[in-house]
């Protein structure tokens, strides 16, 4: 018999929940449904009575307790207490859904709290798809990920690189091993507060610091914000606010974080070379603006591209790293490819990446297999016809990306690691478009990831400058690929711990310049 390891910390919220909302269910489950195609829901897999799902989404591997059920169907209907939610695990139901309905299901939600700095009232993530999240989606793209913005800030993003490098440097002089996860965290966040908040935030005054260890404290509350986005009714009409005081703690330090560095920002302007803050700063003040923004609008932006540019750059720079070091032939290969474009006398530039076809297999292969948002969530914001079923209005559409990258019709040896499947072929168009809406690391459509470029040069120059530099010795015989879920994020059971070997030394780098 198949067993889901459930995570008893969180256990005592069932049965609290459940005696609260045995009135509820009377009222609201066994409501007649009033249109006739409201029959024809997808199927559902047998539940719990009262909780009906709610034990998969508190196990310690929701993603894979979701995939488990896929031989019930590709689409079926989940209850949370008396919340129904869509979840699709095939890679054929995915394509459909991105394909045909993108426009209906561009939501993510109604905020789990609405005073919140993250995830609130203010949110761009969890804003509808409308005026504001059009006008910030648009200068975003412009102004952060455009290629003017990309080439502006790559200096920057190039000297974070050769601060990692030298790091490692100065690890591998003392012997020390190198926990990846908490090296590449540095690498990310300082370039994410970099490219969004210019010069407010550095590693030298210690504001870099507190910022990471306020996105770790938002991480390990993931799940919490999950839940009572999702129960947000019932605790609304029970008055019951149960993770409340602990999202709000995190807020706060954050606002007042981010209060802090606005502040900065407009007593020393600098008009000649405006960042990301400055232009929503001038935003927020010019009178005649195309959308009026709010102050907290602008901090929970920066938050919010704070918290969904680091974590998952690091999970991916680290599992990607674990498979490699698996895999001796790929590094192999690898090495050879950087080698003859970079040559040995300089660190890997994101200029390099195009002309690295491999390197970029590679790292697709890694987040097909290790998606660090495994579990897509939407709301459905208009109804519809998906599969042949019936998929009402505001009902809760959770996509599982990670079944989907791993669903054998549509991957061959879909649980291996083997990046050859990412090198050009001769799919034609049509095929290849196929393939994409079947990808999804960065999700899909209107609400797909924005810094999905981005993501890939972090990742991309990580790992070519660890592969190219580095051997890399493990005390085991193989890294242990055991999976944990932290927050929403699937990370490595056992954190990546591996001590670095020269093997060839960039003209110019010294680890004293960046040591920590
Ligand atoms: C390897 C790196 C990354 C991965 C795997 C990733 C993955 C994702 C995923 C799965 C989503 C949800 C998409 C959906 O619902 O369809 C998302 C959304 C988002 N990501 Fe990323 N992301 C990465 C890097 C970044 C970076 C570097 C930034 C910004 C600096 C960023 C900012 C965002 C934002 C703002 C959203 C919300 C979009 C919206 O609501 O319209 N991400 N990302």
């Amino acid at each position: 018999m198949e067993t889901i390891v459930v995570d008893y910390q969180n256990c005592f919220i069932v049965i609290l929940v459940s005696l609260f909302s045995l009135l509820c269910l009377f009222v609201l489950y066994f409501k007649k449904p009033k249109d006739s195609r409201a029959c024809n829901v997808p199927p559902s897999p047998p539940s719990l009575p009262i909780i009906g799902h709610l034990h998969l989404i508190l196990s310690v591997l929701p993603h894979k307790s979701f995939q488990k059920l896929s031989k019930y169907g590709s689409l079926l209907c989940l209850r949370i207490f008396h919340v129904p939610i869509i979840l699709v695990s095939s890679a054929s139901v995915a394509y459909e859904i991105f394909k045909t309905h993108d426009v209906n299901i561009s939501s993510h939600g109604h905020p789990p709290i609405d005073e919140c700095l993250f995830f609130g009232s203010s949110s761009f993530v969890m804003a509808p798809y409308g005026d504001y999240w059009k006008f910030m989606k648009k200068l975003m793209v412009t102004k952060l990920f455009g290629p003017q913005a990309l080439e502006r800030l790559r200096g920057a993003r190039a000297d974070e690189l050769e601060r990692f490098h030298a790091s490692l440097l100065s690890k591998e002089m003392k012997s020390e091993n190198v926990e990846i996860a908490k090296e590449a965290m540095k690498l990310t966040n300082n370039s994410i507060c970099k490219m969004i908040m210019g010069r407010s935030c550095l590693e030298e005054n210690g504001e870099a610091e507190r910022v990471r260890g306020l996105v770790t404290q938002t991480f390990a509350l993931f799940k919490k914000i999950f839940l009572t986005q999702l129960l947000r009714r019932l605790f609304e009409i029970l008055r019951f606010s149960l993770f409340k005081k602990e999202i709000l703690a995190v807020s706060s330090k954050f606002d007042e974080l981010l209060e802090r560095i606005l502040v900065e920002h407009e007593e020393n302007p600098d008009y000649r070379d405006m960042d990301m803050m400055d232009v929503l700063l001038a935003a927020y003040r010019d009178e005649n603006a195309e959308y009026k923004i709010t102050r907290n609008q602008i901090k929970a932006l920066f938050v919010e591209l704070i918290l969904g540019g680091t974590d998952t750059s690091v999970q991916t720079i680290e599992w990607t790293m674990a498979e490699i070091i698996n895999k001796p032939n790929i590094l192999e290969r690898l090495r050879n490819e950087i080698d003859s474009v970079v040559g040995k006398t300089r660190l890997i530039q994101e200029k390099d990446l195009p002309d690295l076809p491999y390197l970029q297999a590679v790292i697709k292969e890694g987040l097909r297999l290790h998606p660090p948002g495994p579990l897509l969530g939407r709301k459905v914001i208009r109804e519809c016809m998906i599969g042949g079923f019936y998929v009402p209005k505001n009902t809760t559409l959770v996509v599982n990306a990670y079944a989907v990258m791993r669903d054998p019709s549509s991957w061959e040896d879909p649980d291996e690691f083997k990046p050859e499947r990412f090198l050009a072929s001769s799919r034609r168009p049509e095929e290849e478009r196929e393939q994409t809406l079947k990808y999804l690391p960065f999700g899909s459509g209107r609400r797909g990831c924005p810094g999905e470029n981005i993501g890939y040069i972090f990742v991309g120059t990580a790992i070519g400058m660890m592969v190219h530099c580095f051997d890399w010795r493990i005390k085991e015989d193989k890294v242990n690929m055991e999976e944990t879920v932290a927050g929403m994020t699937i990370n490595m059971a056992h954190p990546l711990r591996c001590t670095p070997v020269a093997r060839m030394q960039p003209l110019n780098s010294n680890p004293q310049n960046f040591s920590s």
